[in-house]
């Protein structure tokens, strides 16, 4: 794909990876994704803000054939989708100068060998000026790395937000034209790799609030026309209550924790509790993270296996440990055969977790009336922490 004019002056680069289903070997792609660079044109200076994933570099290097010089290489973010051909780059373009923040500047040397004449750094709110366009750099650090900064085109009030605000979609249109498409990618997106720094994005929302933006264009996925409805929705997803909601990663053998999990889910829902359930044999691991995020309970459902909970249960719980959702509640049921440590064993997975426990319900064997008993509570405790807490 060739450059595209965004403003006069301004223009997209980078590239639309259509066939991605997976970052950093974790993260499912179901939607592909875009690495978004920009290119501003001053009246004295150009700017290029970040570059590309390195498998995109032919690409890359050929939007760059119609750019006759770049002065600055405002890099947002070490991380190799956005800095990974800033070498090359600066081959092309030898005299440009690669602008960070201190932070960024040690990360881009270590991941990248980048010679040391090439930086300047810039302190948090420094301005940068291309002649008739300014540029204001604006710490925001863990969106997603602790070096982060954007940009913040006066003239114009475009953002430019590398991961903050982004969105792994893959897409011909520029600009955002579904917000319903839209927000769904970025609540994944937030989920996977911002959750666990909300504290930390909410100050830095607090400080974006200082400018006045008619744009958002973020590194990935398309770029916002309509900038209030991202910042309204990472408001509400950094700063929102928890729902009432019970997320309900499970997994099952023989059909005995499968009959808990089907008994659970009636139970609360009758009792007015959303419940959204993730058979961990094939869920979508963004899908489940995405739910983290405003769920106010946590039940983990696993048999036991090998005398702890089975690995799929294991990989969940200690991926919402790492996320550090918002959740209230958590809670813990199965079946097991004969004996083990399954509780015991989640239970110390979840340090980071600011959770009241609720009693776990373990059958051996399959579940009988005692069970379901036990279970129906379970959900009436959970019905009832919520409302008593305010959760909608
Ligand atoms: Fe899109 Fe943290 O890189």
């Amino acid at each position: 794909m060739l450059r595209r004019k965004i403003k006069d002056n301004i223009y997209w680069m980078g590239s639309v990876d259509w066939d991605s289903r997976l970052f950093d070997s974790l993260v499912p792609l179901p939607d592909g994704t875009s690495y978004n660079a920009y290119l501003i044109e001053g009246s004295e200076k150009t700017a290029l803000l970040d570059s590309d994933e390195p498998h995109m570099v032919k690409e890359f290097m050929e939007q760059l054939e119609s750019v006759s010089k770049i002065d600055y290489i405002i890099s947002q973010h070490a991380e190799q989708d956005h800095s990974g051909i800033i070498l090359q780059v600066l081959e092309k373009f030898p005299e440009a100068k690669l602008v960070c923040t201190p932070k960024a500047k040690g990360m881009l040397t270590d991941l990248l060998m980048i010679p040391e004449d090439y930086f300047v750094t810039v302190a948090d709110g420094e301005k940068l000026s291309l002649g008739d366009k300014t540029l204001t750099f604006i710490h925001t650090p863990w969106v997603h790395w602790p070096e982060t900064m954007v940009s913040y085109l006066e003239e114009d009030k475009i953002l430019f937000s590398c991961d903050f605000f982004g969105s792994h979609i893959a897409s011909s249109d520029l600009f955002v034209t579904d917000e319903g498409r839209v927000y769904e990618a970025a609540k994944r997106y937030f989920a996977e790799i911002m959750m666990p720094f909300r504290k930390v994005i909410q100050k830095n929302l607090e400080k974006l609030a200082a400018y006045e933006i008619e744009m958002i264009a973020p590194g990935h996925g398309q770029i916002f026309q309509r900038p209030k409805f991202i910042i309204d929705a990472y408001q509400e997803w950094a700063l929102g209550a928890p729902k009432n909601t019970v997320v309900l990663p499970h997994v099952t053998m023989h059909h005995s924790t499968q009959l808990m999990v089907d008994h659970l889910v009636t139970a609360l829902v009758e009792r007015g509790v959303r419940v959204e359930p993730f058979n961990l044999a094939v869920t979508d691991i963004g899908k489940l993270a995405m739910s983290l995020v405003d769920a106010a309970t946590i039940v983990v459902a696993t048999p036991t296996v090998l005398a702890g909970p089975h690995p799929y249960a294991a990989y969940a719980t200690f991926l919402a440990n790492a996320l550090r959702p918002n959740a209230k509640f958590l809670s813990i049921i199965g079946s097991y055969g004969w004996g083990g440590k399954t509780v015991e064993t989640l239970a110390g997975m979840i340090p980071n977790l600011k959770v009241e426990v609720i009693d776990p319900v373990l059958c051996k064997g399959v579940p009988r009336q005692d069970t379901y008993l036990a279970l129906t509570n379970m959900a009436e405790v959970i019905a009832e922490k919520h409302k008593e807490n305010g959760y909608v």
